[in-house]
């Protein structure tokens, strides 16, 4: 007999995005209105560094925005802003590439520079694999970063993500290919 599919389609697609709170910081979607402090954060070298797909106008980020609300409406994934107390954007944080049969997801961020070195980043993990693994029922979730992005690195280590080999070659970015450090945190019983 076929396996029932680990999270039920149409679970979390059936409730509207979730905020999650975390201490001083908010997981929110994103609103219109961020669409500057978007643009604003793909100026920054190292964010250009990491991250090849970048919006090139704020018509541009508005788009990104539409096709985040369509990857939650299909259940593909969900996109998150990192706001701080005031609610300005200090990050962005995505949960992407479900799939509800095994019960898979991927995590990717960023963190502008003014906020940085403070665990933004470990906090903003911490708080999406605890929604993600106990209330939408995900079971491995994967985070991948290139070998060189050291800061990464120990964004996932510090979030309870081992490090389960290296992919040789399997990311190109601007100064050519990389290989890719795979991390993954599984839920507990
Ligand atoms: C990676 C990034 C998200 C980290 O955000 P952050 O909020 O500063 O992260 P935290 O404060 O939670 O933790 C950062 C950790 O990296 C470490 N770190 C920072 N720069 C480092 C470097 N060059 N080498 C080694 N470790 C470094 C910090 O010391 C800290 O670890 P510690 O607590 O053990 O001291 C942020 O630097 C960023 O946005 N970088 C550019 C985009 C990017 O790399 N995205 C991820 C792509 S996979």
């Amino acid at each position: 007999m076929t396996p029932p599919p680990v999270i039920t389609p149409g679970s979390p697609a059936s409730r509207p995005q979730p905020t999650l709170p975390c201490g001083d910081l908010l997981l929110r979607p994103w609103q219109a209105g961020d669409a500057a402090a978007f643009l604003a954060a793909y100026q920054d070298e190292t964010i250009r560094r990491w991250h090849t797909r970048r919006p090139s106008c704020e018509a541009d980020a508005l788009k990104w925005f539409d096709t985040y609300r369509r990857d939650w409406a299909t259940e593909r994934g969900g996109h998150w802003a990192v706001a701080g107390v005031p609610g300005q954007v200090l990050g962005r944080i995505a949960l992407r590439g479900w799939d509800f049969d095994d019960g898979l997801a991927d995590v990717a961020y960023w963190v502008v520079p003014a906020a940085r070195g403070g665990g933004v980043a470990t906090r903003a993990v911490q708080a999406l694999t605890a929604w993600a693994m106990e209330e939408a029922g995900f079971h491995r979730l994967t985070l991948d970063h290139s070998t060189h992005n050291h800061a990464s690195c120990r964004v996932a280590t510090k979030s309870g993500y081992d490090l389960e080999g290296t992919k040789r070659s399997a990311a190109v970015h601007d100064d050519g290919r990389h290989d890719m450090h795979l991390h993954a945190r599984i839920r507990e019983a």
